[in-house]
């Protein structure tokens, strides 16, 4: 019984792990960034829909440093970036590659 507790757990963790994709993380940055990447940021930002993938990981990694500041805002962007590992910028990068 124990055993299969512990199988089950483990099953959900992994599954939980597989589906962490750019479409899952990029749900916390739709709030301010829009379903579809659609929307300026707080009015400020670009519409981020689109844009090249490895733009995306330029401006991730240099929010992540608090070395991109582009419209004073830098440090929300500093905040949501400090909590992604190099692998969730890629995906994250790529998904906003393919939203129109
Ligand atoms: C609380 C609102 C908020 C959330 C949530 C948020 N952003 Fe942003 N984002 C901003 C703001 C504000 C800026 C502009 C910051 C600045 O002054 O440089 C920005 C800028 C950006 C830019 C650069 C766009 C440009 O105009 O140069 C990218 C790319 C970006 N965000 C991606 C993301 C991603 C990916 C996530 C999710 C992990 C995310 N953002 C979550 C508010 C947010």
């Amino acid at each position: 019984m124990r055993k299969t507790v512990v199988t089950l757990s483990l099953m959900i963790t992994c599954s939980t792990a597989l589906i962490a994709d750019g479409k899952t993380l990029y749900k916390n940055c739709a709030g301010c960034h829009g379903e579809n990447g659609q929307t300026k940021a707080l009015h400020l930002s670009k519409a981020i829909a689109g844009q090249s993938a490895s733009k995306t990981v330029k401006e991730l990694n240099a929010y992540k440093k608090g070395q991109l500041n582009a419209y004073g805002l830098g440090n929300i962007m500093k905040t949501q970036a400090e909590t992604l590992s190099d692998s969730d910028i890629k995906a994250l990068a790529k998904y906003i590659e393919t939203l129109k």
